[in-house]
């Protein structure tokens, strides 16, 4: 039985799940948009555990505890800053949804939520990179059947109305 994929509009900081994932930069110390807001709400432990980790290649992710968050983890991902689409954007965008559901997969994580990542600051157009997102979430969700709840988290009623027209299909 496959994980069930669902979107939501929300603050992902808000959400109670086993983890969220964090779209951060290379250095994993913190900034502003969703990464900003998780370390806001997260509290100053985060950033000190982040400290600990050496940094994020793009693609890749890092597990932190959630500290002051109602998610009991972090994922931490780093996208791909949008270049135009021939730098690799694609394979590394979808790099970070599946080295995310791997790491929760490692973790014993049943429940997490994404949000666009690489849409905001890194300027990664909103339809195509969503498409990429929800592809290689239902891949990844295959091959880790132990992850039963995944949601991609919007912050706007456009980045949903994306979502919910992927997820219909
Ligand atoms: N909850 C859910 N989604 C959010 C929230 C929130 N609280 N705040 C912002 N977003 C959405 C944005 O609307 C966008 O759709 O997260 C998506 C990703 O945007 P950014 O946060 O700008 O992330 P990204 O485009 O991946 O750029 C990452 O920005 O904040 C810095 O340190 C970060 O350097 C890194 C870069």
């Amino acid at each position: 039985m496959p994980a069930r994929l669902r979107a939501l509009q929300a603050d992902i900081t808000t959400l109670a799940l086993d983890a969220i994932v964090n779209a951060a930069n290379n250095s994993l110390l913190g900034g502003g948009g969703v990464d900003g807001a998780i370390h806001r709400a997260a509290g100053p432990q985060l950033l000190a555990e982040c400290r600990g980790l050496g940094g994020c290649a793009t693609g890749d992710a890092k597990l932190t505890r959630g500290h002051l968050l109602p998610a009991r983890y972090v994922i931490h991902t780093v996208g791909p800053v949008w270049r135009g689409g021939a730098q690799g954007e694609a394979e590394l965008l979808a790099s970070c949804y599946r080295r995310a559901l791997e790491v929760a997969a490692e973790s014993g994580l049943a429940s997490l939520a994404f949000p666009a990542i690489s849409t905001g600051a890194y300027g990664y157009p909103a339809e195509p990179a969503a498409r990429i997102a929800v592809g290689a979430v239902r891949e990844a969700a295959r091959i880790h059947p132990t992850v039963r709840e995944i949601i991609f988290c919007c912050h706007s009623r456009s980045c949903l109305d994306v979502y919910e027209k992927l997820l219909s299909a």
